[in-house]
């Protein structure tokens, strides 16, 4: 299963045709597309109506998404939803979706800074709700996770899970580009691959403290470190090992063992390995 992603495309009202030559080649790189939210600038219907445009117009495989905080700004987020949703886009909001075989968890996830530096519940009620919005993503990415029954299985976030792939940016908004609060969940129900959006000055890759990849797929960052590829990261995920009692049974027959095959990952689209 080939896997293309990216985020923040940002589609204004003035996108229209813009798109279309940037997500055109992923028909030939990739099995599914996955966006990672700030699909929309201002998150309105009519930015939307034209992203499902470029969409319908430019790719022919699945499509899969979360939103970002982008596609809130007008309050207009449950219409764009609708609209991505009656293009054929399927849209996650802590939900599990699975296709060809792998798991998908999505969920857009928040803010709040990482590490020991992250934002505690504590002190004024605004603080606590501030902090509990981000308890509440990370559940919501938990409880897709838990639901996930795939081998393969990947997580979508709008915001960033580790702190690796926000490096770049400028120190002082660490915080506000994501939070550790969504990495606890990756860790408790292993994925394969992460990928996540918002960091648009971020690094293209990291790992959480498990050592799963993490791909930050800012549609802006992978333009200026890749200018000379598709704006997507295309990752393949090989055929699922076999099942602890599956591996058992092969190995009483003394034939294939359990070991998981490496995941085999390519930026920018291409189809050779980087
Ligand atoms: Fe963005
Ligand atoms: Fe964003």
């Amino acid at each position: 299963m080939r896997l293309a992603a990216a985020a923040d495309l940002h589609v204004k009202k003035t996108s229209q045709g813009a798109l279309q030559p940037l997500l055109a080649p992923v028909n030939d790189h990739a099995d599914v597309l996955l966006l990672c939210g700030d699909l929309t600038d201002y998150g309105l219907r009519e930015e939307a109506v034209i992203l499902a445009k470029e969409l319908n117009a430019a790719v022919r495989i699945p499509v899969v998404a979360v939103l970002g905080n982008h596609d809130f700004e007008s309050g207009q987020q449950e219409e764009v939803c609708r609209i991505l949703t009656d293009a054929g886009v399927r849209v996650l909001d802590g939900e599990a979706y699975e296709i060809g075989g792998v798991g998908i968890a999505g969920a857009k996830g928040f803010c709040g800074g990482f590490g020991r530096a992250t934002l505690g519940a504590w002190g004024e009620q605004a603080t606590k709700r501030y902090v509990q919005e981000a308890i509440d993503e990370a559940l919501k990415l938990e409880g897709a996770l838990a639901r996930l029954r795939t081998r393969r299985r990947i997580a979508l976030l709008h915001y960033a899970p580790i702190r690796g792939t926000v490096e770049g940016e400028p120190l002082d908004i660490f915080p506000y580009l994501g939070t550790s609060r969504l990495e606890e969940p990756l860790n408790r129900h292993p994925v394969d691959v992460v990928f996540h959006g918002h960091a648009h000055h971020g690094a293209p890759e990291g790992k959480t403290s498990t050592g799963t990849p993490v791909y930050n797929v800012a549609m802006p960052l992978l333009l200026q470190k890749y200018p000379d590829r598709p704006p997507f990261r295309v990752v393949e995920l090989p055929e699922a090992p076999p099942s602890e009692t599956e591996a058992a049974l092969l190995n009483a027959r003394q034939t294939a063992g359990s070991k998981r095959p490496p995941i085999v990952e390519k930026p920018g689209g291409t189809s050779e390995s980087h």
